[in-house]
């Protein structure tokens, strides 16, 4: 409660804005609170008061106050293609204000599978060269946390920035730069179906009697034997419920390359 409120600019490239529409519904902390008490969010593209010249002024003024000391959060991905033409932000390529950003500030949180992976606008043949940001040319070497998910899980997005803040320093990550807290179990491994895998009770078709009685949805295509991620420890909506819990199988999207992977539904 006594230390200063740490400055975050959050970016937005290529993307959808659920990233951010998870995070704002966070139950603990409630993304007020976090917003409001724990981080100066000093320019959010879409949560921000501010718009056009004055809105981009921020980010220089946050440079220039508090160089080497921010966080800075990106959600999406710059498109590389037709020399960053394809996300143009203040009239500039977003692949600019990326860099720049990038080189003052003290780390960088990936936010969700586009900022981490790619996600769908880099799916094959990725016309705009949509990049994640630690692929990105001329990135400087800042500590990147990524936090994959399309969208993330809201508590594991406040709960990586609550981290930073109490502890004063990243949390430990994986070989890939997943905080390993919240990536190191796959959604398999506590998934409530899984004495049905075990078991060898299994959902043949949407609205079977399987599908009925829960069993497990892996020859439904569930990726949730090969995704890291803490849906069915955390769940959504304030631990509610999970795609899963819903009746739908995994579809991996905190997974690289997931895509691509054949999860979605071919016609
Ligand atoms: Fe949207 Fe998914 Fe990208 Fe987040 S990771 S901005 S939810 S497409
Ligand atoms: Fe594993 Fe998916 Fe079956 Fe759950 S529904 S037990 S995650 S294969
Ligand atoms: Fe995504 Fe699978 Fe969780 S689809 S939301 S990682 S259950």
């Amino acid at each position: 409660e006594t230390k200063p409120r740490i400055p975050v600019l959050w970016l937005h490239g290529l993307e959808c804005t659920c990233c951010s529409e998870s995070f704002i519904r966070s139950a603990h902390p409630l993304a007020k609170d976090v917003v409001l008490s724990m981080i100066s969010l000093d320019y959010d593209d879409t949560l921000m008061a501010a718009a056009g010249h004055q809105a981009e002024a921020i980010i220089e003024e946050t440079i220039e106050k508090y160089d080497g000391n921010y966080i800075l959060a990106v959600e999406g991905n710059p498109p590389l293609n037709e020399d960053g033409m394809f996300c143009i932000i203040g009239g500039k390529p977003f692949t600019e204000q990326l860099l720049h950003a990038a080189e003052h500030c003290k780390a960088i949180i990936s936010w969700g599978s586009c900022a981490s992976w790619g996600c769908v606008q880099a799916a094959r043949p990725n016309p705009t060269q949509a990049t994640p940001i630690h692929k990105v040319p001329g990135i400087p070497a800042k500590p990147i946390i990524k936090v994959p998910g399309c969208p993330p899980i809201a508590e594991v997005m406040t709960a990586v920035i609550t981290y930073m803040l109490t502890f004063e320093q990243i949390p430990a990550l994986d070989r890939q730069g997943r905080p390993k807290m919240f990536y190191s179990q796959r959604v398999h491994d506590k998934c409530y179906r899984r004495p049905h895998f075990d078991a060898g009770q299994f959902v043949e078709s949407f609205d079977d009697e399987g599908a009925r009685r829960g069993y497990c949805l892996y020859k439904m295509g569930c990726k949730g034997p090969t995704t890291y991620n803490a849906c069915s420890t955390i769940r959504w909506n304030g631990g509610l419920s999970f795609p899963i819990q819903a009746g739908h199988p995994c579809i991996g999207c905190s997974e690289d390359g997931f895509w691509d992977k054949g999860s979605f539904y071919q016609h």
